[in-house]
């Protein structure tokens, strides 16, 4: 397939684009606005590649991207771009607004000019919180943060394209992500790091939150697996193999890497957190996808990536990140 993946230069897209260059043959377009989560080292592993090219473009500029398909002509979009972090959509609503409601418009209209296959990667944040039981994809829509809300809009863009154009859209729904190259203001990689560095774990309220992990990897897979086999028009859910605790991820990550527990700190709680999240993937399992990494071994493998590759992560810790995390919790980084 020839595929343009925006948002590619993100933590899962960027997995992603490595998965369908490097495992399946595909010629990948990776179409990125480069904000401060996106980054071209994401992608060094498929520099050079003769079946790889980057433009730096937004989704939300139509001209670019038109020049782009133009230049490429795709068989597919598939679209991870989006404002990821629920904390900075709480802070700054705007970015998230102009990229998930008018570029994913954007988008939707090159790909119905064109007659492209579209696939939107979606979140579990969609469905809201839910203290027992699990989501499917009939269940209803309840987002509770400018992330999530602005996320479902997206979504039901999506849809409408396909019931009123006839646009051959799926839609993929993961849970919480995790693996490398993840930005670090992500609760594992931040711990992580955090840990590694003896600074305080700022756990929020009481840490009681539930989490349903996956790897990015598996949900790679798993939006691949729904781009090739997924019925059109359909929404498909990929949770991870596990739930935990946003505290027992946290103890993990201490015991793990030898922090001492006295690192963790209680802080404000995030207003209006959500207590779980919970998914259910038969649909897509129906499909043949099955999650590969259990929470255990993933979380071992991903704190010894961060240990290996301080290149990566280290001018993201003394950049934009530092205000950021000092304007979040309140006190700056000791390293
Ligand atoms: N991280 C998770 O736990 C998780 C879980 C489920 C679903 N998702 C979804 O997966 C997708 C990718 O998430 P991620 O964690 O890799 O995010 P990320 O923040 O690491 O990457 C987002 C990427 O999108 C790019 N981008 C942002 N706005 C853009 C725009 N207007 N035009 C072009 N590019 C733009 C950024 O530069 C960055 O490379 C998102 O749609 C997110 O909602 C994430």
């Amino acid at each position: 397939m020839k595929l343009l993946v925006c948002g590619g230069a993100g933590f899962i897209g960027s997995t992603f684009a490595r998965q369908r260059v490097l495992e399946h043959g595909d010629r990948v377009t990776v179409y990125d606005k480069l904000t401060y989560a996106g980054r071209e080292e994401n992608l060094q592993a498929l520099s050079g590649h003769a079946g790889f090219r980057f433009v730096k473009g937004a989704i939300e500029d139509a001209a670019t991207l038109a020049v782009t398909l133009e230049e490429e002509r795709p068989d597919a979009i598939v679209n991870f771009a989006a404002e990821t972090h629920v904390d900075r959509s709480i802070a700054e609503p705007d970015a998230f607004v102009r990229t998930h409601a008018l570029g994913t418009y954007v988008l939707l209209e090159a790909a119905r000019e064109r007659e492209l296959r579209y696939l939107q990667v979606s979140t579990d944040e969609v469905y809201g919180s839910i203290e027992v039981g699990t989501f499917t994809e009939e269940s209803p829509l309840h987002p509770s943060s400018p992330y999530s809300a602005t996320k479902t809009g997206a979504d039901l863009l999506v849809q409408s394209y396909f019931h009123t154009y006839g646009l051959p859209v799926t839609i993929c729904r993961g849970s919480n992500n995790y693996g490398p190259y993840q930005y670090p203001e992500k609760l594992i990689p931040l711990m992580i790091l955090n840990a590694l560095h003896g600074d305080p774990l700022p756990v929020y309220g009481d840490g009681m939150q539930v989490r349903n992990w996956i790897h990015a990897a598996d949900f790679s897979r798993a939006i691949g697996h729904v781009l090739e086999h997924g019925e059109l028009g359909e929404v498909y859910n990929a949770g991870g193999p596990d739930e935990e605790a946003n505290m027992d991820v946290v103890r993990r990550i201490v015991e793990l890497t030898g922090a001492s527990e006295s690192l963790i700190e209680h802080v404000v709680d995030r207003p209006g957190h959500d207590r779980r999240y919970s998914l259910s993937s038969e649909k897509v399992r129906a499909l043949g996808w099955e999650p590969q990494v259990r929470f255990e071994q993933g979380l071992a493998e991903t704190i010894d990536w961060y240990r290996e590759n301080e290149d990566w992560w280290r001018p993201i810790r003394s950049g934009e990140y530092l205000a950021y995390y000092e304007r979040q919790y309140g006190r700056a980084l000791q390293s």
